[in-house]
């Protein structure tokens, strides 16, 4: 029998931070992942996490602004002070519990500048920031009492009278399919970015998360808001940190001009992503790129100093194209990196579902709105990963008893052996690539009515497929071809959503660019989009909006 009295599902930051949370208070918790926690796709941030700190001048007004701004004026601006107020104490946090962030030549914490801000705020542990903090969080989370439940792949949620009560997952290494009762349940199982191809993200940000919580009736909101992260490298689609410009790096074209003067001549190379990533593809599609490439030049930077503030980004480089970033400019492109939409959620991480929470890229509270800065992702996981992690202790204590039902786990179990019992069919990889090329086709970087509604035709037959593939392994140890069937079932209902946000959006506002509506329209479209599923509606998914919380920064035209 397994119970406890908070139940994580995801062991990245955002989970991590939750789970010391719980801990700190004397509840029993738990993390339950499919992966190893250290292996969460936090694992991969690399430039850092952004703060005002006021010991150097800044302001949490400041960040508020900056973060407001970059989102287009779509992120919440409630919920962006609480980010930005928080943010000082969350990292220094983060240091006292042990993570050794990079330092500068006074001795004290080291900053860079990203992309989208005035002031330079992002910490950093060179460039492995996330892997450095996800390392101390699951340190820290052990020593307080965390149960680990690792390489266990929940399949659904259990609701009962509206109210969440555990969730039904299998062990992977033994195919056996249990119950885990909570009290409260936190949604923390990353994003989704794999419903695209190509992707920055690991091969698991399947959306299983955004999925559960949108099969238990929570919206997903601002699903079409997709981040294209301007500096993936070329053939390979990896993250080159922003930091590669933070550092001074330029982006030039064929020509070799510094094409950003055009579009964002005060901050050129660290305007916001979505205009960098807007402008890097004018210069490809308008025949100035190189292969559908720009390029990324760190030259001036020398050797020493790209070695030691980029390593990480060098070796990238070398192992996989050869280029040695200190004698020769790297191409890259830009490539699909977030989504900053995902499951809604008030500030404390409540759902409109009780006892569900969600915190970290599966949610969206929202401080991102239509365009994240960088370095906020990481900022954003600690601080609503603590809050939903406090809130959901608060709640727990109104909890009775754990639920006695058991009619979801043989629900499940019998869903999944018809899975496996099917007869051979299409292979899952195959479907799963198609609909990921069409996401990338249709919702780019640049989209149309024609182009998001070629995207639906698409999904709409990859969903007809989806009855016809098959399991092949049959085993029960670490069936990932059953997995893999499973996430894409979660991978669609992301994907529906996004499609179905996307042809809802009738404007251009940050990372939802439209070629035949160019122009960001206050006055009908200053709202969120929020997807709930259901299938009475059109293509199974229900949009309603609602409106934008303005605090203290009125909308104003976007320039950088
Ligand atoms: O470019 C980067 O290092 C990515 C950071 C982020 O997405 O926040």
């Amino acid at each position: 029998m397994y119970e406890h009295d908070v139940l994580i599902i995801g062991g990245g930051l955002a989970g991590l931070r939750a789970a010391v949370e719980v801990t700190r208070a004397g509840a029993d918790v738990a993390v339950i992942s499919k992966v190893h926690p250290v292996r969460s796709h936090s694992n991969a941030a690399q430039g850092g996490i952004n703060a005002p700190l006021t010991d150097r001048g800044d302001d949490w007004e400041g960040h508020a602004y900056d973060t407001i701004k970059g989102s287009d004026f779509l992120a919440d601006q409630d919920a962006v002070e609480v980010m930005s107020s928080e943010a000082g104490e969350a990292v220094l946090e983060l240091e006292r519990m042990g993570v050794i962030f990079s330092r500068g030549e006074d001795g004290k914490l080291g900053t860079r500048a990203f992309g989208g801000q005035k002031v330079a705020r992002t910490f950093f542990v060179g460039a492995i920031t996330g892997s450095a903090i996800l390392h101390v969080l699951f340190e820290q989370s052990l020593k307080l009492g965390l149960n680990v439940y690792e390489e266990w792949f929940v399949t659904k949620l259990i609701i009962e009278d509206g109210v969440c009560r555990g969730v039904v997952a299998i062990d992977l290494k033994t195919g056996e399919m249990h119950t885990i009762k909570a009290k409260a349940v936190i949604m923390a199982a990353g994003g989704a970015g794999r419903v695209f191809e190509p992707s920055t993200n690991a091969l698991i940000c399947t959306g299983d998360g955004l999925s559960l919580a949108y099969q238990a009736g929570v919206p997903l909101m601002d699903m079409e808001m997709i981040q294209y992260h301007p500096t993936t490298l070329a053939r390979t689609g990896i993250l080159m940190s922003e930091a590669a410009r933070g550092e001074g790096g330029y982006l030039l074209n064929a020509a070799g001009e510094r094409f950003m003067e055009k579009t964002a001549p005060d901050y050129m190379e660290l305007a916001s992503r979505d205009v960098v990533s807007r402008a890097e593809q004018t210069e490809i599609d308008e025949g100035r790129g190189i292969d559908g490439n720009v390029l990324l030049d760190l030259r001036h930077l020398g050797r020493e100093y790209i070695e030691a503030k980029l390593g990480y980004l060098q070796e990238v480089s070398v192992e996989f194209l050869g280029i040695d970033m200190a004698e020769q400019p790297v191409p890259v492109q830009p490539g699909m990196h977030y989504i900053m939409g995902g499951i809604k959620t008030d500030v404390n991480g409540a759902t409109n579902v009780p006892g569900l929470y969600a915190a970290g890229e599966c949610a969206n509270v929202s401080v991102h709105g239509a365009n994240r800065l960088g370095a906020n992702s990481l900022l954003d996981t600690v601080v609503f990963g603590r809050r939903s992690g406090a809130h959901a202790v608060e709640y727990i204590k109104s909890v009775g008893a754990h639920s006695k039902a058991e009619e979801d786990l043989a629900n499940e179990k019998a869903r999944i052996q018809a899975l496996l019992d099917r007869p051979k069919g299409e292979r899952v990889a195959t479907i799963r690539n198609d609909m990921a090329r069409g996401m990338t086709k249709g919702i780019g970087v640049f989209r149309d009515q024609a182009s998001m509604e070629g995207a639906l035709e698409n999904l709409k037959n990859v969903k007809s497929r989806m009855g016809g593939f098959s399991i092949e392994n049959k085993g029960k140890v670490f069936n990932t071809d059953l997995m893999f069937g499973l996430e894409l079932e979660f991978m669609i209902d992301c994907a529906e959503a996004v499609v179905a946000g996307a042809l809802t959006r009738k404007e251009s506002r940050g990372a939802h660019f439209r070629t035949d509506i160019t122009e960001r329209d206050d006055e009908n479209w200053l709202k969120h989009t929020l997807m709930y599923k259901d299938e009475e509606a059109e293509n199974g998914v229900r949009v309603e909006t609602s409106d934008v919380t303005i605090t203290q920064w009125e909308p104003v035209k976007r320039v950088y």
